[in-house]
């Protein structure tokens, strides 16, 4: 990152947030905890990742559990979305989770082209860009610079980082295209109605999630999506007055045991909110299996997903 990129960023985010993320980045490098949810972290557990990949190699599914990573599902989710303006019926939210854009060469392309006949009017990436979740990023640029010229909608390309991004990550991932939402917010407007996104910086590991920053000058009935990188903050949320919740950062267990029962999940929250649509009181949410895989990649039992939120009226 140049000094004018950290100087804007600087800027945009106060010194009080930078400060802190760039902080506990430092420390992610060097520790198993972090400041966020949960004291544990096992996506730092390299030797453990390492121990697994051996052990698929051995057995000899490690080749079965890549094409598994590769073999996408497009699934679409009807959400009744309480308070819809009738111009925004319909309208269509393409989320793309947990990218680890740099887990299999060329994986941006293949996204890209398993995305190309979609319909869709806005396209969301809700984190996790990078595969490590320390260590070089800059190739990414070469995967988002393949796969984002592919998200071609009306209302535009936004994202929020992940528990595997770095902030420094931000002004490339921004170059590639995507607008980024950090503890930020974005109107997108259809005939005269606003749809808010009000994405979050990650609250997992950082816990640099701010509500109150990202809903600045957000209208309190308007119509809200939240975009948050995991499912753990999801009480605070319905507080808040969200239509709509989407979240990824599961994998929905990645490596599942037949019949997709999730040995490992990584969230602080109940199990029900980590795959699927689920509902909290008067909101809904999504948490995506994610397009990528972590770790290692493989997928077993549990195809990587890419998801179509079509917004429609709740009943009374
Ligand atoms: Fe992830």
């Amino acid at each position: 990152m140049d000094e004018k990129a950290f100087n804007d960023l600087r800027q945009r985010l106060g010194d009080e947030h930078l400060g802190k993320r760039m902080r506990a980045q430092v420390d992610h490098i060097l520790s198993l905890t972090g400041q966020g949810l949960g004291t544990f972290h096992f996506e730092n557990m390299t030797w453990f990742f390492r121990s697994v990949d051996i052990a698929l190699r051995l057995s000899g599914v490690i080749k079965l559990g890549q094409h598994n990573a590769l073999q996408f599902v497009v699934r679409e989710n009807r959400v009744p979305f309480a308070g819809l303006p009738e111009a925004l019926v319909g309208l269509r939210i393409l989320q793309l989770t947990d990218l680890h854009l740099d887990g299999y060469p060329g994986l941006g392309g293949l996204i890209a082209n398993a995305v190309t006949n979609l319909d869709f009017d806005v396209c969301v990436l809700t984190g996790d860009f990078r595969f490590s979740d320390t260590g070089l990023y800059l190739h990414l640029v070469k995967e988002l610079k393949a796969l984002v010229p592919a998200l071609i909608c009306r209302l535009g390309v936004f994202g929020i980082l992940g528990n595997h991004d770095f902030i420094e990550m931000a002004p490339l991932i921004e170059a590639a295209g995507v607008r980024l939402l950090i503890n930020e917010s974005a109107a997108l407007e259809t005939n005269g109605e606003k749809l808010w996104l009000i994405g979050l910086d990650d609250a997992h590991f950082y816990g640099l999630h701010d509500f109150d920053k990202a809903l600045r000058g957000v209208p309190a009935d308007a119509a809200r999506v939240l975009l948050v990188h995991s499912p753990e903050i999801i009480p605070q949320a319905a507080e808040r007055g969200f239509g709509l919740y989407l979240a990824g950062h599961t994998h929905a267990g990645q490596i599942c045991l037949p019949g997709g029962r999730a040995l490992l999940l990584n969230a602080a929250c109940e199990r029900k909110y980590t795959f699927g649509p689920w509902k909290f009181k008067g909101m809904r949410g999504y948490t995506s299996a994610g397009v990528g895989s972590s770790g290692i990649f493989a997928r077993f039992f549990c195809p990587p997903e890419i998801v179509i939120h079509v917004l429609e009226r709740a009943e009374k």
